[in-house]
């Protein structure tokens, strides 16, 4: 059994996403000891105060019941405009409403991949913000900012470059060693 719980969480919805690949990676060099699912927020409703007023529904109770289970977390977030995709955001919005919610001390890591060259770091710096309202715990260092991703990753979505693998494997060990630190 994984010492480390850690749950995965994606701002893209499209199969072919560069970030969801990323995530499956860093899974995929994590040391021995540290285990990564990740959640799905596809069938998570565009957030309406009155869908909440009839009570969660059922892929948004799913989605807080993994962060709850979770020692950590771990974002992969595209930028979309300098910024969070609007799905990301949207899935941290009904997670973080009353009565409680499972963000609350959590230990979380992050990482972005970019078509482009900035590797995701205004939407990183962005997440952060929004951390702190949450009272999430995030992990400082290592900044993992993947640019030009497309030419790291095979028609698969297989990662074939050995330096992105060893720091995505470096980000695990950090991040668990980090939730054991404020556990
Ligand atoms: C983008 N993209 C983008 N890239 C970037 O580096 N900075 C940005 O501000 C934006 N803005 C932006 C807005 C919108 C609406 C879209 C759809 C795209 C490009 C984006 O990073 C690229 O498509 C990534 O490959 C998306 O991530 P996934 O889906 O591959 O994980």
């Amino acid at each position: 059994m994984a010492d480390t719980k850690i749950l995965g969480i994606c701002g893209s919805l499209r199969k072919a996403s560069l970030n969801m690949a990323a995530l499956r990676a860093a899974g995929a060099n994590a040391p021995d000891g540290i285990s990564l699912d990740i959640a799905n927020l596809s069938g998570i409703p565009v957030y309406n105060e009155e869908i909440y007023a009839d009570g969660f529904p059922p892929a948004v109770d799913t989605f807080r019941a993994q962060i709850q289970a979770a020692d950590a977390l771990l974002f992969a977030t595209p930028e979309y405009n300098y910024s969070i995709p609007g799905p990301l955001k949207n899935a941290i919005d009904w997670a973080s409403r009353p009565p409680e919610h499972p963000f609350t001390g959590k230990a979380v890591g992050m990482l972005g991949c970019s078509a482009g060259t900035s590797g995701t770091m205004r939407a990183q710096y962005h997440l952060r913000q929004v951390m702190v309202f949450l009272d999430m715990r995030p992990l400082n260092k290592p900044e993992v900012f993947i640019p030009a991703a497309s030419k790291l990753f095979d028609d698969n979505g297989n990662l074939a470059d050995d330096a992105t693998a060893a720091r995505l494997g470096d980000l695990m060990a950090a991040l668990a060693a980090w939730s054991k630190q404020i556990s």
